[in-house]
């Protein structure tokens, strides 16, 4: 069976998640789940970026210490995944010893081979951002990422030798063009490394919350230098328990916001470099949510909880929003107008409706049983060629983690099969006793087209097919769900159909 590993960034738990975190996570979860479908061995990993001076801070403005600050933050993170269905395989945090040590273990050996130094330092810094930036490349005084102001640091630090590595990489980010995802992104990350690049400072001195530097504990290693090797230490990397790193490595996607891209795209892939270890296949980075008065953030007061919406207008309804609204690579704005449009049209009027209508039918017409079908006419061949087609391009899309195409592409299927209905009018054919096979034959294929449709939503929307298999009347019958029988025909005439509550209730 073949390994799929694939990440979301850690997230720093400064605060609760809100919405555009949850983005990122839900994405990654979609892409595990049909991974699963089409018969991989997943490996799903999330976690928390617990150090580094911004945490210290908010802790001590809290008045709390940073462990017990954390404590309460992380647990809302794990609530909030369980509450979104988040079928992650591992949760990192960055206090744990089993990721100290990988990172302390790899500090240590980049010094020794000499990749690592120490000097004299003088920069700045933006805590929010937690990066270093050179006077040249501040905008008006401040972080040109954020525009927040920097603070001036001067300090001994260890540095790491990112510009001995810049052509290599370079050459590695031309020559795979899959590499950095989308491609603006890639054009984006070739001209910062044209730019140059200049060696990193990967300690700090001027407060404690962080790894100590093994052979030099003054000095706390930099936050994203400790972040990044999550991704390696969560799979026992350079211990003696590395199964899962022999498993699983090299990583299939890291899936990160655009804002991030750099420390992925630049910093990680040269530490793995120097380190001797293979690189990630493929980095994606997608679009952010904002709102029509900006960036969400919790200074503004206008930050979107996950939570509240889930109880709103459930868990499924929200997923699919937000996999639906993101086209790839491209930012959007976040409305409950915008929300709420997605679950009358897609789901109550295109996906829910389509079910209740054919089920209504099922019941009054052929008294709830599924009937052989006869031989094809009219539209019939032409809605089994979509449905025969679709799963392949859903599958290609989630590759690239294009998941608002991915799952137009199984609107598309829905959508044919509405306008089939329309085309076919079961409701005339009924009137007619002289054509109850055509009417046999029309509503098994609108129900032959739901039950594909609902496998490839799943992954989407987890809580869908059981719902559906339960009305459809095949809730025992787990082979039919599958991603291999995703094949016109498997449903089995017999089955007993009940139209049940609507899916997805039209919200006024
Ligand atoms: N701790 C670092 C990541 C380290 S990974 C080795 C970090 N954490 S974060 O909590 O600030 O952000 C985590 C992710 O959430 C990033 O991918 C970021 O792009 C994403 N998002 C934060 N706000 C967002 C939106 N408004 N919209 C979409 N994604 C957003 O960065």
């Amino acid at each position: 069976m073949s390994t799929f590993y694939i990440t979301t960034p850690i997230y720093y738990p400064s605060d609760n998640l809100h919405i555009g975190h949850a983005y990122t996570t839900v994405a990654a979860d979609a892409v595990a789940r049909f991974k699963r479908l089409t018969g991989h061995d997943v490996w799903f990993l999330t976690g928390s970026d617990e150090h580094g001076q911004k945490i210290e801070r908010t802790a001590a403005a809290h008045g709390e210490t940073p462990a017990s600050y954390v404590e309460r933050i992380v647990a809302g993170f794990k609530e909030l995944w369980a509450r979104l269905e988040i079928s992650y395989t591992d949760f990192i945090r960055t206090s744990e010893e089993r990721h100290k040590r990988v990172v302390q273990d790899l500090f240590r050996r980049l010094y020794e081979q000499g990749d690592i130094y120490k000097a004299k330092y003088e920069g700045w810094y933006c805590t929010p951002c937690e990066t270093f930036w050179l006077e040249r490349q501040l905008q008006e005084g401040r972080c040109p990422d954020c525009g927040r102001p920097v603070e001036l640091v001067q300090e001994e630090s260890y540095f790491f030798r990112l510009s001995k590595y810049a052509d290599r990489m370079l050459r590695h980010i031309e020559e795979n063009p899959d590499f950095i995802w989308p491609p603006a992104r890639r054009n984006e990350m070739i001209n910062f490394i044209k730019a140059g690049l200049e060696d990193l400072a990967v300690s700090r001195t001027t407060f404690s919350w962080g790894i100590p530097v093994p052979f030099d504990p003054r000095h706390v290693i930099y936050v994203w230098i400790d972040a990044l090797t999550n991704y390696i230490s969560a799979l026992g990397y350079g211990t003696e328990d590395d199964g899962l790193f022999r498993k699983y490595w090299p990583c299939d996607v890291h899936l990160v916001g655009k804002d991030i891209v750099r420390f992925h795209t630049i910093i990680w892939p040269i530490l793995l470099m120097a380190a001797g270890i293979p690189l990630p296949k493929r980095v994606v980075g997608h679009g952010w949510l904002l709102l029509e008065s900006g960036k969400m953030s919790k200074s503004k007061g206008n930050v979107v909880d996950p939570l509240v919406l889930c109880d709103k207008y459930g868990v499924d309804a929200v997923r699919y929003y937000l996999l639906r609204e993101l086209p790839s690579g491209a930012d959007c704005i976040y409305t409950e107008e915008a929300l709420v449009k997605r679950i009358n049209e897609d789901l109550a009027n295109d996906f829910g409706n389509l079910l209740h209508r054919t089920a209504t039918m099922v019941e009054r017409y052929l008294g709830g049983e599924v009937a052989p079908p006869g031989p094809p006419e009219g539209p019939d061949r032409e809605l089994m060629a979509l449905a025969e087609e679709v799963p392949s391009r859903v599958a290609e899309h989630v590759d690239r983690v294009e998941l608002a195409e991915a799952l137009a592409a199984v609107w598309r299927l829905v959508g044919r099969a509405n306008k089939y209905a329309e085309e076919t009018a079961p409701w005339s054919l009924a009137r007619d006793p002289g054509r109850r096979e055509r009417l046999a034959t029309v509503l098994y294929n609108l129900l032959e087209s739901f039950r594909l449709a609902t496998i490839l939503v799943g992954p989407f929307m987890p809580g869908v097919p059981p719902r559906v298999w339960a009305r459809l009347g095949i809730a025992d019958r787990p082979e039919l769900h599958t991603w291999e029988s995703l094949r016109w025909g498997r449903l089995p005439a017999g089955v007993r159909v009940t139209k049940g509550e609507p899916l997805f209730p039209r919200i006024e």
